[in-house]
């Protein structure tokens, strides 16, 4: 009887351990960090406050006009395999797209100047939801950030490959006219031969059976943005200012000379209802698809710690620059759809496409170069961006120590930076841009939601911390945030099939990592630095 009691008691009691170290495990994963030890980690970080209200709209325009208008907007109006696009009802598309952000821009608002720390959502979830959440964002934002690359840095191989073109009297035509398996990825290059109706096996080379497409412009670029980032750019405002001059003076000229070609009917030829070819449908993929065009607002938030008075002026550089990029989207989208029709216009560069189709070569080929420069600077900013949260996540001691290590000439993060760049130039060779600029966009409207949800849990368990900008109609408009990223995420999965498998792919892997690698991970240095304490 004795003999059984203490079994039971031995059982008991490790029952208890268990329980308590299941119950240590729960709570770590979802131990919050205090936003007044991330204020004053970035206190001590003391970098320089330089940046006003205007250099954020700036550091904004240029972070977000890119591709995406100059791009992905053919993509969003004729549609791509998967799905309709929205054909003249585009600026409904525009607008739509932008309403998704504004709800968010105005939760970012209110944590960016609450919490003015270069983490961005990364720490905000941290702040609000905890640990393994604030892994989860990370995981996803750096899918964001590197799969928005891989479809930026396409988009440059395409207005790349036009611009050479305008030079075809000059260079060989093994330069101007390459083979298409090495300037697309393999997909790519698969469909632009068979529309030439050849075989595609007969063309794309083989090594060991496996066939062999890269995108050289893509690469070459990528290395030479690789080797900037070590070398530390300081992206002074000047040159951010000169960049976001070029693009905008390419688009305006691109309004101003389209503006003599408009023909109302293509706004409505053939169809029913003007301005609505492909019905709700279109309008709503159209939307999904031209969010892409406004992805990196949130980059503004990062920096957060080099504002003057960052709680005034964080609020109106995020909302101010989503403001002048959806006005020049508007305006684009009307221009695009009333120059010509949008089955006939070269989907990879449409707006220059657009001019050279009504005999302005001049405009376009203008409009390259200015597309060139935008779209590098957007590329400067995403694999930065990229490299930031992966920094961030290893100094919390998510990921390897290794990735912190500091070029000693450059005082830049090398490794990480180097390690970036290869996944990026591995990724174009394995994924065309819609594909990529969808996955993106997965990954950013899970991120906003989580930061409008953020919001609202931060005002629940924290209503008297300082606010200097307050969602106005909380939880309301959080809530609206929610509603449409959540929306037009669910509703493109019924058409999406390729980023609507890679995406909940992308999800498991992090949640496994958490698990078997990042969470022990965390553990061992944390114990290591309390030792050492
Ligand atoms: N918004 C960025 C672009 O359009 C990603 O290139």
């Amino acid at each position: 009887m004795s003999i059984n009691n203490d079994d039971e008691l031995n059982i008991h009691l490790e029952e208890k351990a268990e329980l308590s170290g299941l119950s240590k495990f729960v709570k770590k994963m979802f131990t919050l960090k205090n936003p007044d030890n991330m204020l004053k980690q970035a206190q001590d970080a003391g970098l320089k406050k330089t940046l006003n209200a205007f250099d954020l709209i700036i550091l904004g325009v240029g972070a977000i006009i890119g591709s995406g208008i100059f791009t992905v907007v053919g993509i969003a109006a004729a549609g791509s395999q998967e799905a309709a696009g929205a054909g003249s009802g585009l600026v409904f598309s525009v607008l739509l797209a932008s309403l998704a952000c504004i709800f968010s821009a105005l939760c970012y608002s209110e944590f960016a100047s609450m919490i003015p720390v270069a983490g961005s959502a990364y720490l905000y979830t941290y702040a609000t939801m905890g640990e393994f959440m604030a892994w989860m964002i990370g995981w996803i934002l750096i899918l964001e950030y590197i799969v928005a690359y891989i479809a930026v840095v396409s988009a440059w191989s395409g207005y790349f490959m036009h611009f050479l073109k305008g030079f075809s009297n000059f260079l060989p035509d093994f330069i101007v006219n390459p083979p298409a398996y090495l300037i697309h990825d393999y997909t790519t290059a698969v469909r632009e031969i068979t529309s030439k109706g050849l075989n595609p096996d007969d063309v794309i080379p083989h090594i060991f059976g496996i066939p062999i497409s890269l995108d050289l412009p893509a690469i070459i670029i990528t290395l030479f943005i690789i080797a900037i980032l070590i070398k530390g750019i300081k992206e002074s405002t000047k040159m951010t200012g000169a960049l976001v001059i070029v693009k905008l003076g390419v688009i305006a000229l691109f309004i101003i000379t389209g503006l003599f070609y408009v023909k109302p009917e293509n706004w409505s030829a053939n169809w029913v209802t003007p301005f609505v070819p492909t019905g709700i449908s279109g309008i709503l993929m159209g939307a999904f698809i031209m969010f892409f065009a406004y992805i990196g607002f949130d980059a503004i938030a990062t920096a957060a710690e080099e504002t003057k008075n960052p709680q005034k002026n964080l609020p109106i550089g995020i909302i101010g620059s989503l403001l002048v990029c959806t006005i020049t989207y508007v305006l684009v989208a009307l221009v695009l759809t009333g120059v010509a029709p949008i089955d006939k216009i070269d989907i990879t560069a449409p707006i220059a496409s657009a001019m050279s189709m009504v005999g302005q070569n001049w405009v376009a080929g203008l409009i390259s170069i200015g597309a060139l420069t935008g779209i590098t600077s957007v590329l400067l900013v995403m694999m930065l961006a990229g490299t930031r949260i992966l920094y961030a996540m290893s100094r919390d001691n998510f990921l390897p120590k290794i990735l912190q290590k500091v070029h000693p000439k450059y005082k830049t993060p090398h490794i990480l930076t180097i390690f970036v760049g290869i996944i990026c130039i591995l990724g174009t060779l394995s994924l065309n841009i819609s594909v990529a600029a969808e996955l993106c966009n997965f990954g950013t409207f899970t991120s906003f939601i989580i930061v409008c949800v953020a919001v609202i849990i931060l005002r629940k368990i924290d209503p008297e911390r300082h606010r200097p900008f307050k969602v106005p109609f909380s939880p309301y408009l959080p809530a609206m945030g929610i509603i449409c990223c959540g929306g037009l995420m669910l509703y493109s999965t019924k058409f999406l099939k390729t980023s609507t498998t890679l995406f909940p792919i992308w999800i498991v892997m992090g949640i496994v990592l958490y698990f078997i690698y990042s969470y022990p991970q965390k553990r061992k240095l944390e114990g290591e630095s309390e030792k050492d304490v």
